[in-house]
């Protein structure tokens, strides 16, 4: 473009205020006019001027079309003035009108376009929850809430589930399992957790594995469909809680799935409502919570699909020494 063509598009007072704009930010007819307080088809006449003298381009995203200087593709005769106008444009003060309502457009516009991404990513918000985080983020959460000088026993610990759960918050965990290995994984869980607050009881859960009043919880997670007979494991278990402590278990309501008898050696189908809450109270505990966790039909490793029962979990309290 010839130097006095340029001097004409740019000595009109609109045009430059506009190539000021759309050298600092890519923007839209619609976010122009806000910043100008001019009109939309009056800067659509500019804005047609600015692109058929090629200072100016156009990107189209949806129904959207973005102007901006790309400063590359200027004219040579363009690139050398740009630099000069750049510097008017800074130490113009006359500009700061523009400059602050610049910035209300382009935080809407940031505003916008943030929900609209979320819009997007709700669909599949769960499942990256559950990609990034798994499980650890809802339990670090709850964790937060628990009191910090319990002494915690976990009966059948297993790989020590429940050990992840309460973490460095408990004063004392005191892992209970009769199996070696089962033992052996909890600890390096603890110790690849750096938990310093945990004890590893080799022993029989039928066999009295707590000290009279040992525990302020005692956890019995999926363990009691193992017991022969549960309700006097449950009546036992109770002398390891102190007065006021809390017992929680959790395992499945009634159900028919034999498999779980023969791949995972339980010997209890499940557990009805009412028998439960009789053994409960009869080891001198009240109930204190009831919750229903509905089962889910899972793919079997032989292909078959089956169900997992729906599963319960109890709470209850022995009466502190006053009432008790
Ligand atoms: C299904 S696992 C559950 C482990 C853990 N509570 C969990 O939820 O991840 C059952 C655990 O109970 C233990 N167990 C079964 N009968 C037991 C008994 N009589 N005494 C001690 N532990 C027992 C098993 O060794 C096993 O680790």
């Amino acid at each position: 473009m010839e130097m006095t063509r340029l001097f004409r598009v740019l000595s009109d007072a609109t045009r430059f205020r506009l190539l000021r704009l759309l050298t600092r930010e890519e923007l839209t007819v619609n976010e122009l006019a806000q910043v100008t307080q001019l009109a939309q088809p009056r800067i659509s006449n500019h804005l047609k001027i600015l692109r058929e003298e090629n200072l100016i381009d156009e990107r189209r995203d949806g129904s959207w079309r973005y102007y901006r200087v790309e400063k590359e593709k200027l004219s040579p005769e363009a690139r050398i003035l740009w630099p000069s106008l750049e510097e008017t444009w800074r130490e113009d003060n006359t500009f700061a009108p523009d400059d602050r309502r610049l910035e209300t457009v382009l935080e809407a516009r940031h505003a916008r376009a943030s929900s609209q991404f979320f819009d997007q990513l709700a669909h599949r918000w769960d499942s990256l929850r559950q990609d990034l985080f798994g499980e650890a983020l809802g339990r670090a959460i709850l964790r937060a809430f628990l009191p910090e000088e319990l002494v915690v026993a976990d009966i059948g610990t297993g790989t020590g589930y429940v050990l992840e759960l309460f973490g460095s918050r408990a004063r004392k965990l005191i892992a209970v399992d009769h199996s070696e290995t089962m033992l052996a994984m909890a600890r390096e869980k603890a110790r690849a957790r750096s938990l310093t607050n945990t004890e590893f009881r080799l022993a029989d859960a039928e066999d009295t594995p707590l000290a009279r009043d040992e525990a302020d919880v005692i956890t019995v997670i999926q363990v009691l469909h193992h017991f022969e007979d549960p309700g006097r494991v449950l009546a036992n278990l109770t002398h390891g809680l102190r007065p006021g402590g809390t017992l929680i278990v959790n395992d499945f309501l009634e159900h028919q799935e034999l498999w779980l008898r023969k791949e995972l050696k339980h010997r209890w189908l499940g557990f009805s409502e009412e028998r439960m809450k009789t053994w409960l109270r009869d080891a001198g505990l009240t109930l204190a919570g009831w919750e229903v966790l509905p089962g889910h039909a899972i793919p079997l490793e032989t292909g078959i699909r089956t169900r997992i029962p729906d599963a319960f979990t109890a709470v209850a309290r022995r009466p502190s020494a006053s009432t008790g």
